[in-house]
């Protein structure tokens, strides 16, 4: 294991590695551009130089690799000297367009010029003009004249995207990027270009012009899209998320997120909601009501039924918790000891992060108790008839449905044998088919609306967390992540006139039916179901919204086993952001 000594302080490295690796896994932040620890080297940016004992010229620390005894100085003057010479290059031609770009906040190289840079240019010529505007796929825009030619994209596009259709062409001041004119970089991986270009070269097709960064809040999550459960940051101004980003979990998905998730995850938070309860009148049209109205009317129609003449639903979009409730519900109220849910697959699996299954916690719902229809069953090789909804609502027997958010009635076959229900009180947090039928809708919160846990399909527990507020879940108060504008707002700025629905999280509302119906529950927060379910299911055994982290855990029956966590460009990133934030709490 060799010893080398940076800035003075002794470090034990892996053979192997390179000088950068050392530092970063040491908190020191060498800067870089066109380096990635999920890519291979390139060297081509050279803002990495560090000067090393013995070797006449500085040297790229992310290509030279340690050895024994070696001395770096990542702060000599010479070294300094060489950053700061590489920054005046790199900025000769940059357009300086830190005003209307999108990256401007965030970028790497407004950084560097504030922290390795002489604040001087002495190139007054007029710049090299390039083409702004250019597609290189469906969803990716380059901006020529901001690419500093660092090469992470052709290298994704290689490397991670299989899809090798980026590359240079033209020589010194003139080099820029093409995709391959007959195809274009059109990939269900594409967008992270945009996150891992250090400057704005790559813009989002969907997040262009949007917002900027520093009015932004930044919380941690998990994405919904499919069972990977994709770790990510979401983007919220104005009570509206604005856009997904993907943070690294090696046991997860790594530093990529799909093009699927972080386009289609955030609009059914945004758009098209259900806030507030609704009941039908003797008309059979819905109107408002309140909560403890809808509670009653609910338990008091489940009531009138034989306990086989009710069909409780479990939903594997809803969290572990909601899930747990709602089986809850099921054994001590109408004796039964599983509940069903539907399960929802289409397409194949892709080989890197995208799965088949469409939902995120189909595997806890599982473990919570509710088990998945024919289909699933089907998949996997265990089918059990009676406990098909399909075949329960076929049966003609089902008279009364109580469901976890899901639109499950969106499938025709399941409408169809719906036909013979009497009454149907559901979960929606958005209109749907399955909304407009119920006769009783409880409004509940989206993903990004509160605190849960769901499990992916491999086993790993992760916690969603609370980006966007409700009229129950209040940022400072419930401790979300507050961006300038929320710090420093007031009610009457247009940017907090941000909509605030009235939903609440489902096992809030699976609750008030219980007790409704003669159960006597407590619970006050998400946590505390958790904690619940923490002690008494052996899955979860030892598990807590503390142990589960911003990273998750393995599921305690050991079917995964946990990746050595080395988050090191992460840090870099993060910090960037906080830094943001700071930054904006001095100036006003
Ligand atoms: S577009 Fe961005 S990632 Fe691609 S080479 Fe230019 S600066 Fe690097
Ligand atoms: S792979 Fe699944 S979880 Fe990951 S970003 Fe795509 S849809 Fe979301
Ligand atoms: S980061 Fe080392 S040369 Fe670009």
């Amino acid at each position: 294991m060799p010893k080398i000594t940076i800035d003075g302080n002794e470090y034990d490295a892996q053979a192997g590695q390179t000088i950068i690796q050392v530092a970063l896994e040491h908190g020191m932040d060498i800067p870089h551009f066109c380096w990635h620890p999920a890519l291979t080297v390139a060297g081509n940016c050279r803002m990495c130089l560090v000067e090393v004992e013995k070797m006449p010229k500085l040297q790229i620390a992310c290509a030279t690799p340690v050895a024994e005894g070696m001395v770096v100085k990542t702060v000599s003057d010479k070294s300094i000297e060489g950053r700061e010479d590489v920054m005046e290059f790199l900025l000769i031609n940059h357009p300086l367009d830190c005003p209307i770009c999108d990256e401007a906040g965030q970028c790497k190289l407004q950084d560097y010029t504030f922290e390795h840079s002489t604040g001087v240019s002495r190139f007054v010529e007029e710049k090299v003009h390039k083409a702004k505007r250019v597609p290189l796929g469906p969803q990716v825009l380059f901006d020529a004249e901001r690419c500093i030619s660092c090469s992470r994209c052709i290298r994704f596009a290689d490397e991670i995207a299989e899809q090798p259709v980026l590359t240079f062409v033209n020589r010194g001041d003139h080099v820029t990027i093409v995709s391959n004119p007959d195809m274009g970089f059109d990939n269900n991986m594409s967008m992270n270009v945009i996150d891992i270009c250090p400057v704005g070269a790559l813009t989002s097709h969907d997040f262009r012009f949007k917002a900027r960064v520093w009015d932004m809040s930044f919380t941690e999550s998990v994405c919904p899209g499919c069972s990977r459960g994709c770790n990510i940051r979401v983007g919220v101004r104005n009570n509206v998320i604005e856009r997904l980003e993907p943070r690294n979990n090696p046991n997860v998905n790594t530093y990529w997120m799909c093009d699927h998730g972080r386009l289609t995850a955030y609009p059914p938070v945004n758009e098209d909601r259900i806030s507030g309860p609704r009941m039908k009148d003797a008309n059979g049209l819905q109107q408002p009501t309140d909560y403890d109205s809808a509670a009653r009317r609910t338990a008091q129609e489940l009531s009138k039924y034989h306990k086989e003449e009710v069909l409780i639903l479990g939903s594997a979009y809803a969290t572990v918790e909601d899930n747990y409730a709602m089986v809850k519900l099921a054994r001590e109220k109408f004796g039964k000891h599983s509940i069903p849910f539907i399960p929802h697959f289409s397409g194949q699996d892709e080989r890197l992060l995208l799965k088949a299954d469409k939902t995120p916690n189909a595997l806890g719902a599982t473990l919570a108790g509710a088990v998945a229809d024919e289909h699933y069953q089907h998949i996997h090789g265990e089918r059990t008839a009676e406990q098909t909804v399909l075949e329960l609502l076929r049966s003609r027997k089902i008279k009364a449905v109580f469901a976890l958010a899901d639109d499950f009635l969106s499938d025709p076959q399941l409408l169809e044998a719906f036909e013979d229900v009497e009454f149907f009180a559901c979960e929606a947090a958005n209109e749907s088919v399955t909304s407009r039928r119920a006769d009783v809708v409880f409004s509940t919160s989206q993903w990004a609306e509160r605190d849960g846990v769901i499990i992916n399909f491999a086993g790993w527990a992760q916690q969603l967390r609370p980006a966007v507020t409700t009229e129950y879940y209040m940022r400072g108060r419930d401790l979300l992540h507050m961006s300038r504008l929320d710090r420093f707002g007031s009610p009457y700025d247009n940017w907090a006139r941000g909509n605030k629905r009235d939903a609440r999280e489902g096992w809030r509302l699976v609750q008030l039916v219980s007790n409704e119906l003669g159960l006597d529950w407590k619970y006050l927060h998400t946590e505390n179901v958790f904690d619940e379910i923490a002690e008494l299911l052996p899955e979860f055994k030892g598990m807590s919204y503390e142990s589960l982290g911003n990273l998750g855990q393995p599921l305690a029956d050991g079917r995964v086993k946990a990746a050595p966590i080395k988050p090191i460009y992460e840090e870099v990133y993060q910090s960037s952001t906080e830094r943001i934030e700071s930054v904006g709490s001095v100036i006003l």
